[in-house]
């Protein structure tokens, strides 16, 4: 029985800028309504023909494997989270394979939207763990913007998200005490409707901003969310999973160096906050700047809090996310 490590890190933004002024000139809101409610100032919006969901997978593979020491030749497999793949079909893992040169090592999409990289964490983690592979890169990355409803019509989703990926290089570590502890994983389909994209149905086209294009007064083809019902199930499902890895591990809250959160809502995050009694130090925020990107956004500002040194060798780590399904899911890492 061997653990598995985060070994490599990164992360990948494109450099276009949207601030909530730059919206308010597009749809009927304002930086005041967009920060009190979620805490977003800006976010990143790729420009069209430079960046797909796939190359900003690779440009934060890239900066992982570079991290982790390893060669590409050394990378086992592949696991890739969106819910914003380049096509309908195949996903964006094989794309990133071919693009990094990765042999012909298997490549599995998940799609698992917000939870999406703990879930991918969790199962990289259980390949490492029964002794298959060695090194699985996970990446997650999520390309929003061209798919959003930029109309007052979706007005209350398209100022939350943003683009954006995250990737690390999980591998094999001998020392049981370290490296990921445990994974915690739910869903609940009940609320499947409550946080989602309805269209296209069986039978349908994959939703492009084409199709959408096409269909302009068809609502289904955007993100659809019951922000308050979201609002509500997130701060109960965050406390519950985070106190379930906590559990598992023998560890109180006092044990946590640092959490991470999905960047849903800095209100969400706060929230958290303050129920786990943690300090300013204890939780790392990054949504001011990037909006929430889904499944990108946890190994985003992992990497973030790592580079400015806010992570060290031996801190107790928590992931934790809750999203559209709904899903939720934390990771108990010992750095
Ligand atoms: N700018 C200005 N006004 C707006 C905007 C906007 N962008 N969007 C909606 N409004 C208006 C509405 O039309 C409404 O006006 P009315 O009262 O005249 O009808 C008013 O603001 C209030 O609208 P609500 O939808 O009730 O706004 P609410 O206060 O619930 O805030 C929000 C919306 C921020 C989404 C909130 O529900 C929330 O934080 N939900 C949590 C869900 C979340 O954060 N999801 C993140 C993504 S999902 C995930 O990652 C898990």
């Amino acid at each position: 029985m061997y653990h598995s490590k985060i070994n490599g890190l990164g992360y990948y933004v494109p450099e276009n800028v949207v601030t909530n002024d730059d919206l308010s000139k597009i749809m009927d809101t304002s930086d005041e309504w967009i920060q009190e409610r979620t805490g977003i100032k800006e976010r990143r919006h790729i420009i069209r023909g430079q960046d797909t969901t796939t190359s900003m997978g690779v440009k934060a593979a890239k900066i992982a494997i570079e991290r982790s020491g390893l060669t590409t030749d050394e990378i086992d497999f592949i696991v890739f989270a969106t819910i914003s793949p380049d096509y309908y079909f195949p996903g964006p893992g094989v794309a990133l394979q071919q693009e990094l040169g990765l042999r012909t090592v298997g490549a599995l999409d998940i799609r698992n939207q917000c939870s999406g990289f703990i879930y991918a964490l969790s199962v990289a983690d259980q390949f490492i763990k029964t002794g298959m592979y060695k090194n699985v890169l996970v990446v997650a990355s999520e390309l929003q913007s061209i798919g959003l409803d930029m109309t007052n019509r979706g007005r209350s989703v398209s100022v939350i998200f943003g683009d954006g990926a995250g990737a690390v290089v999980l591998s094999r570590e001998e020392d049981i005490t370290k490296g990921i502890l445990s994974t915690h994983l739910h869903s609940e389909g009940e609320h499947a409707k409550e946080l989602a994209v309805l269209a296209p149905g069986m039978g349908g086209r994959w939703v492009t901003d084409i199709i959408a294009e096409n269909n302009p007064d068809d609502e289904s083809y955007y993100p659809y969310m019951n922000g308050q019902f979201v609002f509500k199930n997130a701060v109960v499902r965050f406390s519950e999973v985070i106190n379930e890895g906590l559990k598992a591990n023998n560890l109180e809250v006092s044990d946590i160096d640092m959490l991470i959160p999905h960047q849903a809502n800095l209100r969400i995050s706060q929230f958290i906050q303050q129920r786990f009694k943690l300090s300013d130090d204890q939780v790392f925020n990054n949504i001011q700047k990037y909006g929430n990107t889904t499944a990108a956004s946890i190994p985003i500002a992992l990497t973030e809090a790592w580079e400015q040194g806010r992570i060290k060798e031996g801190d107790t780590i928590v992931l934790a996310a809750f999203g559209s399904g709904f899903t939720w899911a934390s990771a108990i890492i010992k750095w």
